[in-house]
């Protein structure tokens, strides 16, 4: 268990916070592996119905920990614990929520591909730049993005790396709604109970018809995943992840 994911029950409701703020909570190996464990956890669990996943105030998260990634480009292995957690999350059985305040960068955003109900506050901004560490889309997001949004918006966020406000999002039909900073928790764990409160065998097989089969979803992601590993060697890769790292020196 990572100390950087808090993980709590309110009745039927379990929650996962993310919880590194001195990084915006970019997420490291062990809160993968935590978030995994808590959702193969709680869909073991009868007692519990819904999973709601929430960040820090003005940080959902800035995506994975650049570090973890140069570690792997110069060499080092890793990887194993995000491909567990996309496996969980893509797999989840029960719903997922979110609640998205702030900066929401990489699996940040592709996070909440995965969720049944995304809150963002309108300070939100949605941004993938992959392209831009000479990276490629992840998370299934190369299938999930231009799903929903189409070709040429999912080109804008996922090549680009162009940011969408939670206005925008909404608008795209990325996100369910926009609520204030003051409102965001209390709003996403009202409506949690909401879907608590449901009869939860008839919820299950309506969730499971919506998404249909799950087997190319995880076959993408682990698609991506190769392509991203591939990747995180090259030197497009490198000279982009070694240009964040002296920005932080300089
Ligand atoms: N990995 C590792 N550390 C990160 C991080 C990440 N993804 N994102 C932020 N941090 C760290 C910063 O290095 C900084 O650490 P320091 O105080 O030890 O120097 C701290 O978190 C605060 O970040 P800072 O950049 O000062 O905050 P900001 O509000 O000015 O900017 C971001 C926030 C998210 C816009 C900016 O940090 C950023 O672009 N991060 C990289 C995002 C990214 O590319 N993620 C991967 C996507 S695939």
């Amino acid at each position: 268990m990572s100390e950087h994911v808090i993980i709590e029950r309110q009745g039927p409701v379990q929650t996962i916070r993310m919880n590194r703020p001195d990084k915006k909570n970019a997420l490291t190996r062990a809160m993968y592996q935590a978030m995994a464990e808590a959702l193969r956890q709680g869909d073991a669990d009868p007692a519990v119905r819904v999973h709601v996943f929430l960040g820090l105030p003005g940080a959902f998260s800035a995506g994975n920990d650049l570090h973890d990634f140069m570690a792997i480009a110069t060499g080092g292995e890793g990887g194993l614990e995000v491909w567990n957690f996309l496996e969980a999350l893509a797999g989840a059985q029960k719903p997922v929520l979110s609640g998205v305040d702030g900066i929401a960068v990489g699996i940040g955003t592709t996070l909440n591909l995965h969720c049944d109900l995304t809150f963002a506050t309108p300070r939100t901004v949605f941004r993938t730049p992959f392209v831009d560490l000479g990276l490629v889309p992840e998370a299934g997001s190369s299938l999930l993005v231009p799903a929903v949004v189409g070709r040429q918006q999912a080109f804008a966020l996922l090549g680009l790396g162009e940011g969408f406000s939670a206005e925008k999002a909404l608008a795209a039909g990325l996100i369910y709604a926009v609520v204030t900073d003051d409102e965001l928790e209390v709003t996403v764990l009202d409506a949690a109970t909401l879907v608590a409160s449901k009869p939860p065998e008839a919820l299950k097989i309506a969730r499971d018809l919506m998404l249909g089969p799950r087997e190319p979803l995880l076959a993408r992601i682990r698609e991506e995943g190769k392509r991203f590993k591939e990747r995180l060697k090259s030197d497009e890769a490198r000279a982009a992840l070694m240009a964040f790292m002296m920005r932080k020196k300089g």
